[in-house]
């Protein structure tokens, strides 16, 4: 219906018309042309407003009044009904668009060894949606799940693993994820473990027979869980690329970094600097790879691979600055202007003792959070 408004309007003036809509009482849609235009025309908005409604004639509205100099558009019984109408026709195709653009979205991305949180129901329930409404109106969507199934994390698990002599196979999430509250409370009284947890993690990159098998049972493991979810959820997501996929991606990127003098040494780690943020890290000082630098990896990917006109993530606001920062990098390595990319996120829950981790074992079960909202929901309806 604003297409139609706005046609209306275009045949009087030469101007890119918009409308917009606005409070109840000033109408349906309402036009600031009359602003534009005495830019040029020497005389007052209002003027210009007044003549403008008395050249229009359609039976689109019902009224149109001037106030401030803005154009207020009541829209009549005649067009509502034929509105109605074409609802009723065009059913759930109604509204439909045929963009044609193309958009890879980032959402769920939960990560191996740990149970899918609360974080991730939302990630993936708003993810989806705009999945959803991207298609709906004509985009060609492509929904990447960013698992979170590297980094020296994960070293420190196959530590603690070894260090309890746990048979990996008979592990369950939960135990997993204790494992590694149990690391973080142990290593704090034992500096040597975090040495340890980075060994490991070496030994991994470097395709250690034992902590490759490890860690794939874990992988294997946390997707089934996930499928659970997803089932239970009825979410498919397009392509599973964790962030292990661009290990042997990382180097070439790194090295580009370098030689465009993005990336800068700096006390043995390798940093990137930005004007209005705070530096990050793509290398650590201990030679290993950041969050950063696989995401890096993934948007130069996604740009090769789908070229596409839009590339959204969904994840929480606590990671603002790193989307800021990774946006920024991308751009200054030239791959892309950062506009192409758009953060969606969505808030934090917090609990009475804080924000949620793992590491400190601050979780909601996700199992928990959906039987609490079916009885909420049950509570409500039979209210
Ligand atoms: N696995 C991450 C986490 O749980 C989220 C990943 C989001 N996607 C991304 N491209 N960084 O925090």
């Amino acid at each position: 219906m604003r297409e139609k408004v706005e046609k209306i309007l275009k045949q009087l003036v030469n101007e890119d018309v918009r409308v917009e809509r606005t409070q109840e009482e000033h109408g349906d849609y309402a036009s600031n042309i009359a602003f534009l235009l005495a830019k040029t025309e020497k005389e007052n908005p209002s003027d210009i407003a007044k003549k403008l409604k008395t050249k229009i004639k359609s039976d689109f509205f019902s009224k149109i009044e001037v106030k401030n100099g803005f154009l207020n558009f009541f829209l009549s019984e005649k067009a509502l009904k034929e509105e109605l109408s074409n609802i009723l026709e065009e059913k759930e195709d109604y509204g439909k668009g045929v963009s044609g653009k193309r958009v890879v979205i980032d959402y769920s991305s939960p990560n191996i060894a740990k149970s899918f949180g609360v974080g991730h129901l939302r990630s993936t329930i708003i993810g989806q949606s705009i999945y959803n409404i991207y298609k709906f109106l004509g985009w060609e969507t492509l929904g990447i799940n960013h698992l979170g199934d590297w980094g020296t994390q994960y070293g420190k698990l196959l530590y603690q693993i070894k260090k309890e002599n746990k048979d990996p196979r008979k592990l369950s999430i939960k135990e997993l994820e204790e494992l590694y509250v149990r690391f973080h409370k142990e290593a704090e009284n034992d500096k040597k473990m975090e040495e340890g947890g980075r060994e490991w993690f070496s030994k991994l990159e470097k395709g250690d027979k034992e902590a490759r098998k490890i860690w794939e049972m874990c992988r294997e493991k946390s997707l089934r869980e996930f499928q659970k979810v997803y089932d239970d959820l009825e979410v498919e997501i397009d392509y599973v690329l964790g962030e292990s996929f661009y290990e042997d991606k990382l180097k070439e990127v790194i090295e580009e970094a370098e030689k465009k003098k993005v990336a800068k040494k700096s006390r043995g780690a390798l940093i990137i600097e930005f004007d209005d943020m705070p530096p990050a890290m793509a290398l650590k000082s201990d030679g290993s790879t950041t969050y950063l630098t696989r995401d890096l990896a993934a948007a130069k990917y996604r740009l090769e691979e789908f070229s596409p006109d839009l590339l959204v993530y969904e994840i929480g606001a606590d990671q603002t600055l790193h989307m800021k920062q990774l946006f920024s990098t991308v751009e200054k390595l030239g791959w892309s202007k950062k506009e192409r990319f758009i953060h969606i996120s969505h808030g934090m829950f917090r609990l009475k003792e804080g924000k949620f981790s793992t590491r400190k074992g601050r979780t909601v079960h996700l199992e928990e959070v959906l039987s609490l909202a079916k009885e909420k929901a049950e509570e409500i309806i039979e209210s």
